[in-house]
């Protein structure tokens, strides 16, 4: 049986999460078009709806990946075999897919310590549950990290000894816009060692209906996922956001490339936020900008791995050529 821990980091300056939370919102709501920072869909409730965002119907990129984890997963193990590895998966969420993985690579003789890392407790509890769940005994170490990605970085800079394999799946990349993706991927090229592997998922530009069922779902949950994050603030800042005063959708931006979420304000009306002693007012039909989900073409991923510092291994994608897991290889 492996040695579980389960550890919190915060940036050394960080301020308490009320603050921190106040901030951001003191920043989006003020810009021109307002907006809100994606990674505050995910306190314990929203990552328990993104969960079940992840079984609708209408949302496959979930799906195509577990099926690519599923069927080509030994082909990741295989440039692995019989090495100690560090396996460090940022946003690991509930690891549903992951242990599709961890499973190819334990066949392989993987020698594995697994640093799961998000920005959720509740998720990397639920991680560890399902862990048990499927091995009874977890016959590796793993390391939980609750920290933003940057706390993933700097872990592998402080524990360079082994291999590494990064994961950084469920197109979890497409939350950054193309500079911020090359700073992140610059960054972990910079906390790795030379021949070090990096396995990232993206999500390919496709049939618009297709992406945009996915982000507008039947049930309501989309919408519901990102109504929390106002739910979120009336708690932690007590402000008086009215959810009915917002409707939700998410749009394909033709020029950026990416399904954008927005919720959007139906009426003419001020929201007060007693943490920040402040007023913000909505003018009817005002939306907030509340995250983008880049969608990548084969050839946009390459640019980026070479752009970065890594040689793409191999592509693997689902039946439906939906999307894709790339493997990528550091070069130093
Ligand atoms: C977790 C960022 C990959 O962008 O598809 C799902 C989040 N938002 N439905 C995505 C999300 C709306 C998801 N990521």
């Amino acid at each position: 049986m492996g040695n579980i821990a389960v550890q919190s980091l915060k940036e050394s300056r960080a301020i308490d999460p009320a603050q921190e939370l106040a901030l951001s919102v003191l920043e989006g709501l003020s810009g021109q078009p307002k907006s809100l920072p994606s990674k505050l869909f995910y306190d314990d409730k929203g990552s328990e709806l993104f969960k079940k965002i992840m079984h609708l119907p209408e949302y496959y990129p979930t799906s195509c990946e577990a099926e690519i984890l599923g069927q080509q997963g030994a082909e990741v193990a295989k440039a692995l075999s019989g090495q100690k590895v560090n396996l460090i998966e940022l946003g690991c969420g509930d690891g549903a897919k992951t242990i599709l993985l961890l499973n190819h690579l334990l066949q392989n003789k993987v020698d594995l310590s697994f640093v799961p890392l998000d920005i959720s407790r509740a998720a990397i509890d639920f991680l560890i549950e399902n862990l048990k769940r499927e091995y009874g005994e977890i016959p590796f170490d793993i390391q939980g990290l609750v920290s933003e990605y940057f706390g993933g970085l700097s872990w592998l800079t402080e524990n360079q000894a082994n291999r590494n394999l990064v994961l950084f799946l469920g197109s979890n990349i497409g939350n950054f816009n193309e500079p911020t993706a090359m700073r992140f991927l610059r960054h972990l090229w910079h906390s790795l060692n030379d021949g070090d592997l990096v396995l990232i998922g993206f999500d390919l530009k496709k049939d618009l209906d297709v992406m945009y069922n996915a982000y507008n779902d039947s049930q309501g949950v989309t919408k519901e996922f990102n109504l929390n994050v106002l739910d979120r603030i009336n708690s932690v800042l007590g402000a008086d956001f009215n959810r009915s005063n917002f409707q939700h959708q998410g749009l394909y931006d033709v020029k950026s490339g990416a399904m954008e979420s927005y919720l959007i304000a139906q009426s003419r009306h001020t929201v007060m936020v007693e943490e920040l002693g402040k007023e913000f007012q909505f003018l009817p039909w005002e939306p907030i900008h509340m995250e983008y989900s880049y969608k990548y073409l084969p050839v946009e991923i390459s640019d980026l791995a070479s752009s970065t510092g890594f040689e793409i291994v191999e592509n693997f994608k689902d039946q439906k050529g939906y999307f894709i897991d790339s493997l990528w290889k550091v070069k130093k």
